[in-house]
């Protein structure tokens, strides 16, 4: 399968492509390449009418390289590589409903995830990403050389702790990893490891402040950059539908979980792809 041959649909002008006609749990090395590039470029792939079983969904994302475990999330306890993305009918709290990079408090934040789709409401639940390709080139030349030469301290801490914002929500009992302490520092831009391309890397969940910066300085700039990030063209939506599975690049794009199905049971599947220190 080449490039030419996949049936792509761009989700939005800037961000996301949907992709039918393909079967991900047969798909050649050919294929594969053609995906990838279409997720760095992209950022996020819906791949629709699949039928992954959950080894099929392991045996898929091992292609991609190393799984990185998710510390936090309730987990399969068959395939502990599987975090449960889990809301059920009496529960309010989502994961995930905020805006956010997946594990960019790492030191090697992940590359990316593959979602699959187990068990979706009637309606609502959908996924919004936003491209942070389209956020660098939205900013004056000016700004990008000031950002070019900062750092920001990202950690998952404040979200997850003990005292974190899901303790004491209706979620918080299913979590784990409650005194697992993490920080990193990344540049604030970085050039995407496969594209090339210059993409902002900071995010409201888990970056905390720019590296030598104080806390009223660092706010100020970033709320300023999350404002820009979030422009309507900068952003897709994936509707989800039985069979869908979404792969997004971390580097590249955020993301966040709608949640406007109380009443009703929402059950994804995640794996984490590894990724590499960025730069
Ligand atoms: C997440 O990985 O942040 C959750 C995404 C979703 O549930 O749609």
């Amino acid at each position: 399968m080449t490039a030419q041959t996949l049936s792509i649909r761009p989700l939005s002008d800037s961000c996301g492509a949907e992709v039918t006609d393909i079967d991900l749990a047969r798909i050649s090395d050919t294929g594969l390449s053609d995906i990838r590039r279409l997720v760095a470029e992209r950022g996020v792939v819906v791949v629709r009418d699949q039928d992954l079983s959950p080894q099929q969904h392991i045996a898929f994302a091992r292609r991609w390289g190393e799984i990185d475990y998710n510390r936090f999330f309730p987990i399969d306890p068959q395939y502990p590589e599987i975090a449960l993305v889990q809301k059920d009918e009496a529960q309010t709290t989502n994961i995930g409903g905020g805006w956010h990079t997946d594990h960019s408090y790492d030191v090697e934040p992940a590359m990316g995830s593959i979602l699959v789709a187990r068990e979706l409401p009637p309606s609502g639940g959908d996924t919004l990403f936003s491209s942070m390709y389209a956020a660098w080139d939205s900013l004056s030349d000016g700004l990008k050389a000031t950002l070019s030469a900062l750092r920001a301290v990202h950690t998952s801490d404040h979200i997850y702790g003990p005292d974190g914002v899901f303790a004491k929500t209706d979620i918080g009992a299913t979590l784990r990893g409650q005194d697992a302490h993490t920080h990193a520092v990344h540049p604030v831009a970085i050039t995407h490891p496969d594209s090339g391309r210059k993409a902002l890397f900071v995010n409201p969940a888990f970056t905390i402040g720019i590296e030598g910066w104080t806390r009223e300085e660092s706010q100020a700039l970033l709320q300023y950059l999350y404002s820009r990030a979030i422009q309507p063209q900068n952003v897709a939506r994936v509707e989800w539908r039985p069979g869908s599975v979404a792969i997004w690049d971390n580097r590249a794009t955020w993301h966040m979980a709608k949640n406007d199905y109380h009443g009703h049971r929402r059950v994804m599947h995640r794996i984490t792809l590894a990724g590499s220190p960025l730069h």
